[in-house]
């Protein structure tokens, strides 16, 4: 088991398109192991590739009795509307509310290559699209406001400079 080092806002791994995983080895396997050790360590329910400074189409999750890897995923489908708080562990878990699909359907390939689609509602659907967001570069404060966005940048700076 290790744990690994979970990036920061804003570190350029962060901000920028993740490539293909196109290797399902065991390297790819432990690789899923340690980022769920990492995710539990921190007390996240998902955990995206960048998050551990890899430029990879990678996230893990345990959500709401959802519990998979995910390896070059897609959004297939999205339904509805849902508002609640979202946070990310590489935002110091600062909150903010975003509106997002209600019902998301997912698909991506296994830590041995095999292709699933999965469907989820409420937090759930939320992690599919967060995870997902992550691997294109995408942060759920690029969904906010500008202001709101600047709110949560503040309070994540104040939060490092207590640590
Ligand atoms: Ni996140």
């Amino acid at each position: 088991m290790s744990v690994l080092r979970i990036t920061e806002y804003p570190e350029r791994v962060l901000l920028e398109p993740s490539k293909p995983v196109e290797h399902f080895d065991a390297e790819l396997e432990k690789l899923s192991v340690d980022m769920f050790d990492t995710m539990y360590k921190a007390e996240g329910v998902g955990l995206a590739a960048p998050q551990v400074g890899l430029a990879l189409r990678l996230f893990v999750m345990d959500c709401e009795g959802i519990k998979l890897v995910a390896a070059n995923p897609e959004i297939i489908g999205e339904e509805g509307e849902q508002t609640g708080d979202e946070g990310c562990l590489s935002i110091g878990k600062v909150y903010a509310p975003v509106t997002r699909a209600a019902r998301v359907k997912l698909r991506a390939q296994g830590v041995h290559g095999e292709w699933f689609e999965r469907e989820a509602t409420a937090l759930a659907a939320r992690c599919f699209l967060h995870e997902t967001d992550h691997l294109n570069g995408t942060l759920f404060i690029d969904h906010l406001t500008p202001l709101k966005r600047d709110m949560v940048k503040k309070r994540f700076v104040k939060i490092k400079k207590f640590r």
